[in-house]
């Protein structure tokens, strides 16, 4: 099994929407997938009880002495939802401890890289955790011919500073704010619902692909059992 914490410092960069949508397209693909709920915000679990059955399971547990025995759970993946501010450090360090892979969704903007390389460098890092930063939000309008503004900036930035990332990204449609409001994920609507739904599907393919291909070829990025 395998134990991911959705993690970034900074508020709204999308760590409860990728949370659910990783968990939805891996159970997709036939995982067994947990989604558990650590933030007092409860973002998660509220997106899980307000809409149609999803394919997986979501726990909403702060408890540090039940997340350092994750690992006994009987899933393939258990993602964990982080809360923005690290303010509950206990929290946020009985789920570092206990994870093999850090997800960090990021905004390009100059404000989001201070507090992403700061969770970086203060408690990613340290742990020798394996990690990818996720571009999200990407401004889908500001193209060029080498790409995407936004992923581009930001993933050259990283690359500068020698930080590891995702070479694909989500762009930004409003469809993910549609889907929470439902209590759905995006891939749970008719490519037919807007012209930007199969895009943004298409997004979140690539992106789940990349992660399988990322663990697939480093066995570090899973501990076994304890
Ligand atoms: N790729 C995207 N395109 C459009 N909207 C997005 C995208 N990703 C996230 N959002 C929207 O951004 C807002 C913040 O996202 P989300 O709640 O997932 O962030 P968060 O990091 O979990 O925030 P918090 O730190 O408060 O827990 C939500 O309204 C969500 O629908
Ligand atoms: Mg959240």
């Amino acid at each position: 099994m395998r134990i991911v914490s959705v993690a970034q410092q900074k508020g709204g960069e999308g760590k409860s929407t990728l949370t659910i949508h990783l968990a939805a397209a891996l159970a997709a693909s036939g995982s067994r997938v947990l989604v558990v709920d650590v933030d007092p915000q409860r973002s998660s679990a509220w997106w899980f009880e307000h809409g149609p059955e999803f394919a997986f399971d979501l726990a909403a547990d702060t408890d540090v002495a039940n997340l350092s025995r994750l690992r006994e759970l009987p899933y393939d993946v258990v993602l964990v939802d982080t809360p923005g501010s690290l303010h509950d450090l206990p929290v946020l360090t009985a789920v570092l401890d206990v994870s093999d892979f850090v997800v960090l969704p990021s905004k390009a903007s100059a404000l989001s890289i201070a507090p992403l390389t700061r969770t970086l460098n203060e408690h990613v890092i340290p742990r020798g955790l394996p990690y990818r930063v996720l571009a999200n939000k990407v401004d889908p309008r500001q193209r060029d011919g080498r790409g995407y503004r936004d992923a581009l900036g930001l993933y050259d930035l990283l690359d500068g500073a020698g930080y590891e990332h995702f070479r694909s990204f989500l762009r930004e449609y409003k469809i993910y704010e549609d889907a929470a409001g439902e209590g759905m994920s995006i891939l749970d609507f008719p490519a037919s619902y807007s012209r930007a739904t199969a895009k943004a599907q298409a997004d979140l393919s690539a992106v789940t692909a990349e992660l399988l291909t990322v663990w697939a070829n480093n066995t570090s990025t899973e501990r076994t059992s304890a």
